[in-house]
């Protein structure tokens, strides 16, 4: 039986792969990514035994060490433990988290909600397990990659449609039969481009269609629409059959969710892979999303200052002649256009002390290469005009 594949097999093919992939390679060589900080304390992180400032944080409303997050994530550990230590389904589900899920869905103004350990593993779940085979999924194209991995599980057929382009929605829907089940998948806030979708013009052309509106709003959520998240910066969220997104974010938590109908949420339950076989929010990390949650009612100033330093983060990006790709949220990008400027500016900005992420195509659509920050509420005007007096001088620019 053995001797049936000897000479066929190439047995260290993966092996090799692996040792010599040229990525991996010129990844460590330039040294960009993974950096470990040593300690943080507000906007600043330690990496390598110097201070630098975060420019790039995801934690919108600068949440992350609010005294009632600190103290709910404590008591939490108190209270659960560390670990749910299996999958909802299974031995993991808690109180913890049918509160936070009753707390968001009424929030989000959706029937219910369901949560999990990851945004990504949420986010996938809901094209992957609202979609299957024989359904058709028009995807914008700039779309995150847990919702293409969530298009892939589906099975669904699929089109791309330009970004944000609502002819062009139209154009990929009328190639399909009428009769052929289909979803429209978009994200609220753009994460690289900082974009809000362009709901209103996209509805106008699923919603003669039928289509099942699905909206990753990880960069919506605490930002737009008093912090509701951007159906409701549009008063549009009856027509968005599931909200889904992340508590990694503006919640200062990790974890994801998916919100929508009573039915839709049930589905879920019973069909979702990253739910039945991966292990429930753990209780600090729902404990902290339940907390920044309450805070974002309870203190409005926090996305109140969160959008007063984006106006004056990008007044000073606009002096500089900066292009900021039209962004129109906290999400920011500093567009170089090559991935040699973009990585020259970004080394200048890492020797300045700003902390900021280079993405560079293929993970942007090429000749957009570009330095991805964003702007906290956390941040102080001194530390804007420290983060733009390093622009301006990697620019060899004046301000
Ligand atoms: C649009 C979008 N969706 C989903 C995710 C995944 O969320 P998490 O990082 O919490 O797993 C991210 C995070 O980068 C994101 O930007």
């Amino acid at each position: 039986m053995l001797g049936l594949f000897k000479g066929k097999t190439d047995k260290g093919a993966i092996r090799r792969r692996i040792e010599s992939d040229e990525a991996t390679r010129m990844r460590r060589k330039f040294a960009i990514w993974y950096h470990g900080a040593q300690a943080q304390k507000g906007a600043t992180v330690t990496v390598d035994g110097r201070d630098m400032l975060m420019l790039a944080s995801n934690d919108y409303l600068g949440l992350g060490e609010h005294p009632k997050l600190v103290e709910a994530a404590r008591k939490a550990i108190d209270e659960w433990g560390s670990s749910p230590t299996g999958a909802r389904l299974a031995n993991g589900s808690r109180a913890y988290h049918t509160r936070l899920e009753e707390k968001l869905a009424a929030f989000l103004g959706k029937e219910a909600c369901h949560l999990s350990s990851a945004g990504y593993l949420s986010c996938m779940s809901a094209p992957a397990t609202f979609a299957t085979r024989g359904d058709f999924i028009a995807v914008d194209r700039n779309v995150h990659s847990s919702l293409w991995s969530g298009v892939a599980q589906s099975n669904a057929r699929y089109e791309r449609f330009a970004h944000n382009d609502a002819a062009d929605l139209a154009n990929v829907l009328a190639a399909e039969p009428e009769k052929t089940p289909a979803m429209l998948l978009v994200e609220g806030v753009y994460s690289m481009e900082g974009h809000i979708c362009n709901l209103p013009a996209l509805l106008d052309v699923a919603r003669p269609r039928g289509c099942f509106v699905v909206m990753d709003d990880a960069h919506g959520l605490g930002v737009m629409g008093k912090g509701r998240g951007t159906a409701a910066h549009f008063g549009l969220t009856d027509d968005v059959d599931v909200i889904c997104g992340s508590l990694s974010k503006s919640l200062s938590s990790t974890g994801g969710f998916v919100a929508g109908s009573g039915d839709a949420i049930e589905y879920l339950r019973t069909h979702s892979k990253q739910t039945i076989f991966s292990a429930a929010l753990a209780p600090a990390q729902a404990a902290a999303a339940e907390a920044a949650l309450d805070l974002i009612q309870s203190e409005p100033e926090h996305i109140e200052r969160l959008w007063d330093n984006t106006r004056y983060y990008k007044e000073q990006l606009a002096t500089l002649g900066v292009d900021t790709w039209g962004s129109e949220t906290p999400a920011v990008p500093l567009v170089m256009g090559s991935r040699e400027r973009a990585y020259y500016v970004w080394k200048k900005l890492w020797d300045e002390g700003i902390f900021t992420v280079l993405a560079i195509s293929p993970a942007v659509p090429p000749g957009r290469d570009l330095i991805r920050t964003a702007v906290s509420a956390r941040l102080t005007h001194a530390d804007i005009d420290r983060a733009c007096a390093a622009i301006a001088k990697a620019l060899g620019k004046k301000l």
